[in-house]
């Protein structure tokens, strides 16, 4: 299965309105509906959402900064019914949050990807041109890698993208014994000091992952390096690699351009693993001389490797924004809900809100914040004093638009005798599942109910629960949607993580965004990500209630409550 899951499952009424025509895995076409049998703009759409860049169908290919905007390029089938054709949409923003659609990017009109453009990455190269690489599927289903330039760089929207007739750049031979069905995604290149640009290719060989890379002195003439920067057993393919520096000195937030390197430098690698369709990161040291990534621990001898996020995210992206000296992570989240539901509402798949990335000070993970600019959309402030929330207790947090929000708590913990004690190492969603918000514990759950209806039959549950394991505290943070709809058709799968935060000296804090159907997180500051997509049946625009809890049997303090209404952002 080679094409990217967003293309299968992905559905468009809104502007191709005729027909809808869903594509399941399989490819195979199974319904078609007039377009006067599925919503519309007008109809009702509790779930649209309001702030999360939402095309008709999508997939992160290669987001950059030029000409002082922000271009956002994504997949995209405007046949639809067709499998394959695939293209690459574009938006452009000046802030990451209102985007305004423009023509498509690439489309099919070489051999060397007539049957498709699918994902790749942007690079800046000196002199500031952009030059984007991306797998193209050629008549033979062979997957290629191409180059397209910007027709004109005085257009700052960089409107048409020219090819070049030297396409594919990098192709499978019986030489390279690539396999040209897993040959896709390529990075954004960066130079090393020996003059030679350097990308990455996601593929496998059997179940090994691989990120083959590529050199080359002029970015057009391409030849693979002796080794693959990185691989691993057992992981299968690799999509969507990324490959960037981070700083490892304060300020820790400043961004790296992609090709910098030297002492206070780390090195990231993220790969998207299509098996379990995960985005997966290892820190580690990139050693220039052999030219390899050497990751602190890697996959093999680590069962738990981290992940940006521990819900619903794929195929992310980070790219280097100059304008801000910050580098700024995309990702995708796919619809939780069933195909014959996406028909009705007639799109699938949103990008979860931009987020910095840097490495965090311990140097063992990195940190994810939504970016700034999201603060724009922020209207009609509610803050709480501080305020004790019993064991059993629920309090409605109320003067905010409950599907439309973004929500900062923080809580103190006294009480850290009454933990649950955890005697051997569980796997932390296996935890959420086996524990979830209803289930009463000793120091948690708390946190908040989001999306509630008015009794209860409906909520999704964000919340931390404090275990003693190994003479310490450890902290799990959950995302529960067991409860999230009364619609059983969903996809309610809970998600969890543990966070590296001491509660003892720290406040436990959460931020999380609400969007109609979307509950994206951030624990410990950042430090825990999980993004989940519900859709509830009662707690729909004004019906829905937010409220903190307290499940546990000690009391917590509620140190911070700062909640806001959202605006809605021109999303396309
Ligand atoms: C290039 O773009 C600029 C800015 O949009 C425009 O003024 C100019 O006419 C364009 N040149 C061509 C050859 O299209
Ligand atoms: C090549 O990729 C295809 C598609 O994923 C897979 O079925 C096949 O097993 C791969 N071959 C090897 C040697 O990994
Ligand atoms: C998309 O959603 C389905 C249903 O929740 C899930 O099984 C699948 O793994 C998702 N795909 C990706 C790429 O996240």
């Amino acid at each position: 299965m080679a094409i990217s899951p967003i293309l299968l499952i992905a559905l468009f009424s809104l502007i191709y309105g005729n027909y809808v025509i869903p594509i399941e895995a399989t490819h195979h076409v199974y319904r078609t509906l007039e377009s006067s049998s599925s919503y519309s703009s007008h109809h009702d759409q509790p779930y649209r959402t309001a702030y999360h860049f939402q095309p008709l169908k999508n997939w992160i290919n290669g987001p950059m900064r030029y000409g002082g905007l922000y271009h956002l390029f994504y997949q995209y089938n405007p046949k639809g019914a067709v499998w394959g054709n695939i293209v690459w949409a574009h938006s452009a923003s000046k802030d990451l949050v209102n985007w305004t659609p423009l023509d498509h990017a690439i489309h099919p009109s070489q051999p060397s990807d007539i049957k498709g453009c699918w994902s790749g990455s942007a690079t800046i190269l000196p002199g500031g041109k952009p030059a984007i690489l991306y797998t193209g599927i050629d008549p033979n289903n062979h997957q290629v890698q191409n180059i397209a330039i910007p027709k004109n760089m005085s257009d700052p929207l960089l409107r048409e993208w020219k090819k070049s007739p030297k396409n594919p750049l990098m192709e499978p031979t019986v030489a390279n014994k690539i396999n040209a069905s897993s040959f896709r995604d390529p990075t954004t290149s960066w130079l090393g000091k020996d003059g030679y640009w350097r990308v990455l290719i996601g593929s496998k060989v059997h179940r090994k992952g691989i990120a083959i890379m590529y050199k080359s002195k002029n970015f057009v003439d391409w030849f693979e390096a002796k080794h693959p920067l990185h691989s691993a057993e057992g992981t299968g393919m690799w999509e969507c690699p990324d490959f960037f520096p981070v700083l490892n000195k304060n300020p820790l937030t400043i961004g790296l351009d992609t090709s910098v390197n030297g002492d206070d430098v780390r090195h990231v690698l993220k790969v998207s693993l299509d098996d379990t369709k995960h985005d997966h990161y290892l820190i580690g040291t990139y050693d220039t001389v052999k030219d390899v990534f050497v990751p602190d621990n890697g996959f093999e001898n680590n069962q738990n490797v981290l992940r940006y996020d521990y819900g619903k995210y794929y195929a992310s992206k980070t790219f280097f924004d100059d304008g801000k000296n910050r580098r700024i992570l995309l990702g995708w989240a796919n619809e939780s809900s069933s195909v014959v539901d996406d028909v009705k509402k007639g799109w699938s798949g949103i990008h979860t809100i931009p987020r910095v990335i840097w490495l965090h000070k311990s140097g063992k993970q990195l940190v994810q914040w939504p970016v700034k600019e999201l603060e724009n959309l922020r209207m009609n402030p509610v803050n709480w004093p501080t305020k004790v929330i019993k064991g059993g207790e629920l309090i409605p947090i109320t003067g905010v638009n409950s599907v439309q929000a973004d929500v900062e708590i923080s809580f103190e913990v006294k009480d850290f005798g009454k933990a649950e004690l955890l005697d051997k190492w569980i796997d932390p969603q296996i935890l959420c599942s086996q524990k979830g918000a209803s289930v009463k514990g000793g120091v948690g759950p708390f946190g908040l109910h989001v999306f509630a209806s008015k009794g209860l039959q409906e909520y999704t549950a964000v919340f931390f629960r404090i275990f003693r394991y190994q003479h310490k505290n450890l902290v799990l943070m959950c995302s529960d949607q067991s409860r999230s709809s009364l619609n059983k058709e969903n996809d309610m799968t809970t998600y969890g993580t543990f966070v590296d935060v001491d509660p003892l000296h720290e406040k436990l804090s959460l931020r999380t965004l609400i969007d109609h159907s979307v509950v994206e997180s951030f624990g410990g500051e950042g430090r825990a990500c999980i993004t989940a997509r519900v859709y509830p049946t009662l707690a729909i625009h004004d019906k829905a209630l937010l409220y903190a809890f307290n499940n546990g049997n000690s009391a917590v303090k509620i140190t911070r409550l700062n909640a806001w209404s959202m605006k809605k952002a021109k999303i396309n």
